[in-house]
């Protein structure tokens, strides 16, 4: 039995016990180096949609609800737990305190990332009076933390004659907003982050959560952050670099020189969602691009987790997907790269059959 397949079965009974949720639990490990292992626990993308008085929509209520208390009952306890932006749909203050309230459930310290949902209502004023900074960083165990927020963009569309705040957001929203504008870090903190990276050896495995992915995908539906090669090089030189990301809401994997990238699921709906949601039309941003993938008769359909080994800094991901087969992207040393572990040609390595 290869030493992946070992991790994968091990995994394998970290996640039976924690049973399907929407949340991601990373494992750290790093062998023989200094570091200590660890797992810590991932939400993201929750997108809590007000109605009006004291309605909200139950599906996206449901959905972080369960990764909540699933969350709560994992042995052993996750680190920390990160939650990975667009915890509100349109940035109101009444979203973001039912999200907060409904977070108030989950037993752990959490970390928050800036999503473009939370912040284009007021540029992130209500978010960071409950929540604190948008950027900053922490070790842990060994391992240096970078959370960035991800998705400003040009002061001209920011401060643009928009007729109100709510048109900027509602702007924002959409998967292909044709009045929108690309993500980005910004110089400011791309200065910070250089700072910040200056007291950190080369040697440090460094993780790096975005909301939106450093790297640039499909700047159409804005999978995408305009400065990402500039974050790429402020990376180069550390031996081990992760970028986690939420905003996609699907599985995405990828490799840039010396960083690994890797998407996580939302807890509310997959990225494009299927034709079926449209019965709940009036709540979910406008249906202009249906996934493929639907079942119709399972409302979270390709919502999920994952688990992630960290490997002498590298990631193996493990993908459960809420009435889905699961997946797993597994970091291959050999070629420097994840690789999906289920669609990868050389099955040899790792059997597509091996599944849990
Ligand atoms: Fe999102
Ligand atoms: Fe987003």
């Amino acid at each position: 039995m290869s030493m992946n397949r070992r991790r994968f079965l091990k995994a394998g009974g970290t996640l039976l016990a924690a049973g399907t949720l929407p949340i991601s639990i990373v494992n750290a490990s790093f062998g023989r180096s200094a570091h200590e292992s660890f797992s810590f626990a991932y939400i993201s993308d929750s997108h809590i949609t007000h109605i009006k008085g004291n309605e909200f929509v139950r599906n996206w209520d449901r959905g972080l609800i369960r990764a909540i208390s699933e969350c709560n009952l994992l042995t052993p306890r996750p680190d920390f737990i990160i939650y990975g932006g667009d915890l509100a749909q349109l940035g109101t203050p009444e979203e973001i305190d039912h999200a907060l309230d409904l977070m108030g459930g989950l037993r752990g310290k959490v970390h928050y990332v800036m999503g473009e949902h939370d912040y284009y209502l007021d540029l992130g004023e209500y978010w960071r009076k409950q929540l604190g900074p948008d950027h900053y960083s922490f070790d842990h165990k060994g391992v240096h933390f970078v959370v960035l927020n991800s998705i400003l963009t040009y002061d001209t569309w920011t401060h643009g004659p928009w007729e109100t705040p709510m048109a900027r957001m509602k702007a924002m929203a959409r998967l292909d907003n044709p009045n929108g504008s690309p993500f980005m870090v910004g110089a400011a903190q791309r200065e910070w982050l250089r700072r910040d990276l200056d007291r950190v050896n080369r040697n440090t495995p460094v993780v790096v959560i975005s909301h939106s992915p450093l790297q640039k995908i499909f700047k159409g539906w804005n999978f995408w952050t305009e400065d990402a090669e500039e974050i790429q090089a402020l990376l180069k030189r550390f031996k081990t670099v992760t970028v986690l990301y939420g905003h996609v809401h699907q599985i995405q994997y990828n490799q840039i020189g010396n960083i690994s990238f890797h998407a996580v699921m939302a807890t509310a709906w997959p990225w494009p969602y299927p034709a079926s949601y449209a019965q709940a039309e009036s709540h979910l941003p406008k249906l202009t691009i249906e996934m493929n993938r639907a079942d119709p008769f399972f409302e979270r359909d390709a919502t999920g987790w994952q688990m992630i080994n960290l490997q002498t800094g590298n990631v193996d991901m493990h993908y459960l997907l809420a009435d889905n087969r699961n997946r797993s992207v597994v970091f291959d040393r050999k070629l420097k790269r994840p690789l999906d572990a289920r669609y990868r040609a050389d099955a040899d390595r790792i059997p597509p059959q091996v599944h849990f």
